[in-house]
């Protein structure tokens, strides 16, 4: 607590960013080296990722910053430091975060000194910080998604005294670039090229808690990318709740097409990804650059919904079924080989069954080679949570339905190239099988084939032996005789 006044003198701490973090962690890592020093051993962080890729790769930068401060990574949350980085898109991602933050408490109970923090996008929402702050008062650090660069400073705050501290902001303009991050793997790596989300599609909390697009310029992102490929990574996933609206609030707009031909010339990356599209601002011009630039993946996230023109319009999507439609056959076309891969919500309010119909009618259409399934989930201050809710027992019968229509197309369509070479990009050794590796295609299918950790990381022609469904066992080409 003394190394408040000791360190804290306000004059010498920066006012811009990231100096103003550079200086905190540097204060931070004194005191952790004096803790470890203490203990006699290296002290230990975990930080658990809940939700998706955008919160992934927000705990890649979490970490950077931790790892800087001198903690090392443990797999165990029996750590010194547990950080939650929360997701809030449906309800059941929170509730898992209050079970595991019940469970925290009897690990606190015997390891005193241990901190417990929380961030993301559950900690932008009022009701669920008051919740934490009632019944979960072992929870040191509360930090939303707007702030997250901030955590050296916020744990610099802590370790210096104060009881619980919170720091959410309602929004913001600032996109602080050049912190520290430790990549989950050494091959692959998300980049963020926009942050927030201005759609406001009736069912959803992202806007709410995620704030207004914010795009990074795109001289930053190909810089980041750039020193990524440098640092041995050959494949990319750019980031964006909307990556198809990117660039239009820039000083110098520039398209998500655009954007795309530009990364495609950088030399040494082999592969790029992207997530997410809306299929309202999915441009004519972004599929003719996914056609020419041979880097961008067989592979496209088109999120659907619903198959209902009705329920689309009471969603705020802003297409129709046809739309839709019509736009996958574009897309088909540029493409042909192309792997479409979607979200569908079940059960929004005031569905029908006509409308759910016409939800399979598209999934029956389109034949994509997978599909995340959702059961609507009630999102307090969203227009769908006033709305008519429809039964339970329904849904669930719909959900059924739609799942088992989902895998029986998907177990169709992922074999198409069995019998083929293929290139795969190997990521790990295959937890099932010893002496195996697994990879994926560019349309992102799994295959697992004989290796050793020598591969990973590596782009390898594989002969697809076998569909099992919704993964290939196949063979390297260099051990197939002839
Ligand atoms: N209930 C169920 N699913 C939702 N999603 C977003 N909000 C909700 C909700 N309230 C789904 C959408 C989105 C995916 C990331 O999560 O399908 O594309
Ligand atoms: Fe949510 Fe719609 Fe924005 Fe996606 S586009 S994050 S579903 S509001």
């Amino acid at each position: 607590m003394e190394q408040k006044t000791e360190v804290m003198g306000e004059a010498a701490v920066p006012t811009q960013e990231p100096e103003r973090q550079m200086y905190f962690m540097e204060q931070v890592k004194a005191l952790v080296k004096r803790r470890s020093e203490e203990k006699g051993r290296p002290l230990t962080c975990c930080i658990n990722t809940f939700g998706c890729q955008m919160n992934a790769r927000d705990s890649e930068k979490l970490l950077g910053i931790l790892e800087q401060i001198g903690y090392v990574e443990s797999d165990s949350e029996d750590a010194d430091f547990v950080l939650y980085n929360t997701c809030t898109v449906r309800d059941n991602a929170n509730q898992k975060v209050y079970g595991r933050l019940g469970y925290l408490q009897t690990i606190k109970r015997k390891h005193p000194d241990m901190l417990i923090a929380l961030c993301g996008c559950m900690m932008q929402e009022a009701t669920a910080v008051e919740k934490v702050k009632k019944s979960y008062s072992h929870v040191d650090i509360i930090f939303g998604t707007h702030n997250i660069f901030k955590l050296a400073e916020l744990l610099y705050r802590k370790l210096a005294g104060e009881k619980m501290v919170i720091d959410i902001w309602e929004g913001t303009d600032e996109i602080v670039e050049d912190l520290p991050i430790e990549r989950k793997y050494p091959f692959k790596s998300g980049v963020n090229i926009m942050f927030g989300c201005n759609n406001f599609c009736s069912y959803c909390i992202v806007p709410y808690v995620r704030g207004r697009e914010r795009s990074r310029k795109p001289e930053d992102i190909i810089a980041e990318i750039r020193r990524l490929v440098a640092d041995g990574v050959v494949e990319i996933m750019l980031l964006g709740q909307n990556v198809n609206s990117y660039g239009k609030n820039l000083e110098h707009p520039v398209t998500f097409a655009q954007l795309l031909r530009q990364i495609n010339e950088i030399e040494g990356l082999e592969r790029i990804r992207f997530m997410t599209s809306h299929p309202k601002d999915l441009s004519k011009e972004l599929i003719q650059a996914m056609k020419d630039c041979e880097k961008v993946c067989n592979h496209l996230h088109l999120p659907l919904q619903s198959g209902s023109s009705r329920v689309l319009k009471v969603m705020n999507r802003r297409y129709t079924k046809e739309d839709y439609l019509a736009l996958v056959d574009r897309i088909r076309e540029a493409v042909p080989d192309i792997a479409l891969t979607t979200d569908i919500i079940v059960g929004f309010p005031g569905e029908t069954e006509e409308d759910f119909q016409e939800t399979l009618d598209v999934v029956r259409r389109v034949r994509y080679d997978s599909a995340f399934t959702f059961i609507y989930s009630i999102r307090t201050g969203t227009p769908a949570a006033a709305m008519e809710q429809v039964p339970e027992e329904i849904v669930k019968d719909r959900f059924d339905r739609l799942l088992a229509e989902v895998q029986k197309i998907s177990g169709e369509v992922c074999g198409r190239d069995a019998g083929t070479v293929q290139k795969v990009l190997v990521e790990c050794l295959d937890d099932h099988k010893e002496g195996y590796v697994t990879g994926r295609l560019t349309n992102n299918t799994v295959v697992h084939f004989p290796g050793d950790a020598s591969v990973i990381g590596k782009i390898v022609d594989v002969y697809l032996e076998e569909s099992k469904g919704f993964y290939y066992m196949g063979k390297p080409v260099e051990n197939m005789e002839g």
